[in-house]
């Protein structure tokens, strides 16, 4: 058994349900001089540290004085099947060269696109390790990863398989680019769907495409979507990042998990979405970036959409591994309060990866993956603005 023990605070997301729209995002169970004891790698009790009850046999303690304890955190949205990085772009951009601009010059996702083909599949696992490593430090626990960055059958289905021998949970983003070989989106899709869905089904749990100029209209991003969910996956959808080309609407006819990023969307589709079952997957850290608008996480969960918030750690828009440095956004910059921005990167980015039953709550029965913050008060973990707030992970009951 692990016992977590002398917590200045335990926060955890209210209740059982998943995902929590409107007023119910803001709630949280609040425990003070609290503990959270495991057995194995399941979360068995929270409470007082006056009600710990005795126990026998063997018991690891972990001290949590000056400490609060947060769900581990779940990042449901990012890109960490890539080698090499992209920090020459990086410093064009600071003297002005557009992210749009250089993705048409052949540089941006293509530029990662040749650089993860050269690793090969022993380099990409080394990156998803590195990558994954990075995440665990700033508290997540659960990572989602899409593939993207081979576009072709053999390093698409390394890079999913890669993310999965991770512990990560694969999205296969096929639709990400179309590769320099061929010589249109058509003909790519074409490829894609015949050559690499039917192994990608086999490793991934969601398919996800990026619907934008320059990239998939609606007709082809229909197209790939619906033979990805006549395949068994889940359906994600990268929209609304620069312009509003149909994905909500997209998103919803065809019952898709999910539709990530929204800085562009206006007030129909922020309608659309909160009259759906549809998650809205707000991304700050890109929008910072790349220095483009916030998506308006306000008046979605105003309005009552499922809303749940990601880092998009990619080399290219987001190079940020961190939800706490997320949540410090979602609070400064989307205006949602730091139980909000909990509740988004635990409760309903687990609703996201079809895991709320058993992920980002801190209650009997869910895994023990816990956060331990290095505060007397756990809104640190949003109002340490890029600080070094994550003092201990947990995961699976191993510290
Ligand atoms: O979510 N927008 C598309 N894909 C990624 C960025 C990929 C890249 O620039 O390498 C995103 O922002
Ligand atoms: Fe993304």
């Amino acid at each position: 058994m692990l016992l977590i023990r002398d917590l200045a605070q335990v926060a955890t997301p209210a209740g059982r349900a998943a995902p929590l729209r409107g007023e119910a995002l803001g709630d949280i169970d609040l425990v003070e001089d609290a503990f959270v004891l495991c057995d194995g790698d399941t979360i068995t009790a929270v409470g007082r540290m006056r009600d710990l009850p005795s126990l026998d046999g063997d018991v690891l303690e972990v001290d949590g004085r000056g400490q609060c304890a947060v769900p581990g955190l779940v990042d449901c949205h990012t890109h960490a099947a890539f080698a090499g990085d992209r920090v020459d772009e990086f410093s064009l951009r600071a003297s002005g060269a557009g992210y749009e601009e250089l993705h048409a010059r052949g540089g941006g996702i293509l530029s990662t696109v040749r650089a993860t083909r050269a690793a090969g599949e022993d380099g990409l696992r080394a990156a998803v390790e590195r990558h994954r490593g990075w995440m665990l430090r700033h508290g997540t626990t659960t990572f989602e990863s899409k593939s993207g960055y081979g576009l072709d059958r053999d390093i698409e289905l390394a890079s999913l398989r890669a993310i999965r021998d991770a512990g990560g949970v694969p999205t296969w983003l096929g639709a990400h680019a179309v590769p320099p070989e061929l010589d249109d989106a058509d003909a790519y899709i074409d490829f894609a769907l015949a050559d690499v869905l039917p192994d990608a089904a086999r490793i991934a749990e969601a398919a996800d495409v990026f619907l934008e100029r320059g990239a998939f209209d609606a007709g082809q991003a229909r197209r790939y979507l619906t033979a990805c969910r006549d395949a068994g996956l889940v359906l994600r959808l990268h929209g609304d990042q620069f312009t509003e080309q149909g994905a909500i609407a997209l998103a919803i006819e065809l019952g898709a998990r999910s539709v990530d990023h929204l800085e562009a969307t206006g007030d129909e589709g922020i309608r659309a979405l909160a009259a759906s079952e549809v998650t809205a997957v707000v991304l700050p850290a890109s929008a910072l970036f790349l220095g483009r608008p916030m998506p308006p996480a306000r008046a979605l969960v105003d309005a009552g959409a499922a809303v749940a918030l990601a880092t998009d750690f990619n080399p290219g828009s987001a190079f940020c591994e961190s939800l706490p440095l997320c949540c410090s956004l979602a609070a400064t910059q989307l205006r949602l309060s730091p139980v909000e921005a909990l509740s988004a990167c635990t409760v309903n980015a687990a609703h996201v990866l079809g895991r709320a039953d058993r992920i980002g709550r801190l209650a009997p029965g869910h895994r023990a993956d816990v956060v331990l913050v290095g505060a007397t008060d756990w809104r640190h973990l949003a109002y340490h603005l890029g600080g070094d707030v994550v003092s201990r992970v947990i995961v699976g009951g191993v510290p």
